[in-house]
Parts: structure tokens; sequence; C-alpha cells
């Protein structure tokens, strides 16, 4: 029986291996698990070990830890009291002005017994979707009970957040992810589930993540799940963006001055039904990492940045692009002419 009951608990948790996500499944528990931004990270960290929590808002782009990082300070502060002390309102629970006059303030004037120095945690994720009426709500909330409650906010852009709040509250900064600690995190994933791969696989998984570590597992487990190795064209099937290398060669036939290819070249990509925005956006970085004369670089992404922006405008044709191959041409032959 207990033999039994083992091997059907191996086997299963093989099968699960497919249907937990992996970033749950490997979603750090400790705050000095998260990777990259060391200066957040160890801002957190020293909070952690001393318990001295601040209100906090934690600010970046998406995939970089801001969720985790709070869960796991909430967990270490409070351990075994998180389950009570704790309260997570994310973006898909109601947070209108109601639930922070009633439910908010129902937490904070709760009674919990907690160890000296430590207080109830009100976390807030993806704040910035409140209204700025909740928000006002909330800063007098804030203030009242600031010797029992404290508040984490997590956003995408801080600026959304009311300036009231965010006085009272201490910024944290994370951005994007660097190719080195994405791949890290990848090498431990990919280790523990036996993921067969190519080096340049990873490449690409890195690539189009673009610093978002929730991406770049998503990736890797969809590439999986869907080929069970993880090479170059499998990645680019699965995440369906512009290949790299086929705008690299846009870019290598402008430079060759070989405008009627480069714009073959991106008449085939617009053909095959990528929109103007995912071909601009990938163009943006291929120029980036390119090999060439640093003034040329720099002029080429700020016209590509102009091209950007009036596609985002919505004037998003095939014309629009070319128009930027022509410049970008011609910033080409300025520059030899100089
Ligand atoms: N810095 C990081 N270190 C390790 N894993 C990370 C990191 N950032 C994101 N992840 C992975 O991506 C998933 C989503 O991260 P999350 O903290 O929810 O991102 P967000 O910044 O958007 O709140 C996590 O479950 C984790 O697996
Ligand atoms: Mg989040």
């Amino acid at each position: 029986m207990m033999a039994s009951s083992s091997a059907s608990a191996s086997s299963s948790s093989a099968n699960n291996s497919y249907e937990i996500p992996w970033v749950e499944k490997y979603r750090p528990t400790k705050v000095a698990d998260v990777v990259g931004n060391e200066d957040a990270v160890s801002r957190l960290q020293v909070i952690a070990r001393d318990g001295n929590l601040p209100n906090l808002i934690l600010t970046g782009p998406p995939g970089t830890g801001k969720t985790t990082s709070i869960l796991a300070l909430a967990h270490e502060l409070l351990g075994a009291n998180s389950k009570e002390a704790v309260l997570e309102l994310n973006a898909s629970d109601d947070r209108g002005i109601d639930v922070v006059r009633n439910k908010i303030k129902m937490f904070a004037q709760k009674k919990v017994t907690l160890p000296p120095g430590r207080h109830k945690i009100v976390i807030l994720d993806e704040a910035d979707s409140m209204t700025s009426g909740a928000q006002q709500a909330l800063r007098r909330t804030m203030e009242i009970y600031s010797n029992s409650t404290r508040f984490a906010l997590a956003c995408n852009t801080s600026s959304k957040i009311i300036e009231p709040i965010q006085s009272r509250c201490a910024l944290v900064r994370f951005s994007r992810l660097s190719d080195q600690e994405i791949l890290g995190r990848l090498m431990i994933v990919i280790e523990a589930e036996k993921v067969p791969y190519v080096a340049e696989g990873l490449e690409a998984i890195i690539f189009t993540a673009d610093g978002d570590m929730r991406q770049a597992l998503n990736n890797l487990q969809a590439t999986f799940s869907g080929f069970c190795f993880v090479n170059q064209e499998n990645v680019f099937k699965v995440c369906d963006q512009p290949h790299p290398l086929h705008v690299k060669n846009m870019v290598r036939n402008i430079l060759e001055g070989k405008f009627d290819d480069a714009c073959a070249g991106l008449k085939q990509l617009y053909n095959l039904g990528y929109s103007p925005t995912d071909i601009i956006t990938t163009l943006f970085r291929i120029i980036k990492n390119y090999d060439m004369a640093e003034y040329l670089k720099l002029e080429f992404m700020k016209e590509t940045g102009f091209a950007h922006m009036r596609i985002c405008d919505g004037v998003g044709s095939l014309l629009q692009l070319c128009g930027l191959l022509a410049k970008l041409s011609l910033v080409r032959e300025t520059a030899k002419a100089v």
C-alpha cells in the first residue's frame, strides 16, 4: 500500500510539472532569493531582519519580482501570524472607496497579538489600478492606524499613485532584469525540470523576454511543453515575434546601402501578419545591440523612436515603416559623406 501510494505520488508529480505554472512553482519564498535589483532587495532584506517596516511602494516593470518580494517580506516578518495579520488585495478584488472604508479599516482595527515591533500588513498589489477616489480614502486610514498597520503597495508606474500617498511611503524602485540574471534563474529551472536545450534557444528566450522574468519562465515552459526541446526555432514558434535574424538582415541591408532588399524584408514580415508595433519594437532592440558606429546607432535609435511614436498615435501602416527605412538609409548616407 505504502509502496503504491509513493509510486503514484512520484508519477503525479511528474505530471504536475506540466500543470503548475513554473512561475508559481519557482517563485522565491525569501527576499534573499529574489534575483537582481540589488539595491532594492538589500533594502528589503534589512527590513525583513530588523522588522522596521515603513509604508512601502514598490514600483517597476512587470515580471521583476515586486509581488514576490512583498509576499516574501510579509511572510518573513510575520511567519506563523501571516494568515491573520496580512490582508492581500490585488487588482482582481474590488478596491473601490467602500472596500477601503470598510474592509481595510476593519482589518486595521482588528486586534492581533504580534511580537513587539511587528505590524499588520495590508498588501495592495497593482495599486496603480485603484481609482484616485479610493486612494484618497486610503491616505487617512494609513495615518490613523499607523501604529498597528503598515501598507505595502506594488505598481508599474508610481505616477499613478496620488501624491499624498507617495509622500507617506518609502519608494523602492525595481528595473528590468539583466540577461545574466535571467539566464541564471532559467538554468536553475532547467536543471530542476530536466529541460533539454541548446544555448541559442536560451538566447532566444532571453531576447524575447526583454528583462521580464515572468515572461522568460512562461516562454521556457511553453516551449518545453509544446516541443520538448528548447532551440531557437521552437522558441520563436511559441513566442511568435518577428524573428530577430530577419530583422537583423534588414538593418544590415540598410547599412550596406541595399534599400530595396531591406524593404523587401520588411514587406515579408508585414505580410506574415506581424503588427507594426511588434516589428518596430524588435527593430529598436536589434539596433540597440547592433555592432555599428556609435553616432549612427544613436541616430538610428532616434529615428526608430519617432516612428514608434507615430505608430502609437495610430499611423501603423507599411508606408510608415518603409518611410523609416528610407530615413535610416538617408542618415547612413549623410554619415558617410561627413
Ligand atoms: N527577481 C526575480 N527573481 C526570481 N524570480 C522572479 C523575479 N522576478 C520575477 N520572478 C518570477 O516571475 C514570477 C512573477 O513575478 P512577480 O513578483 O509576480 O512580478 P511583478 O514584478 O510583476 O509583481 C514569480 O513567480 C517568479 O517566479
Ligand atoms: Mg505583480
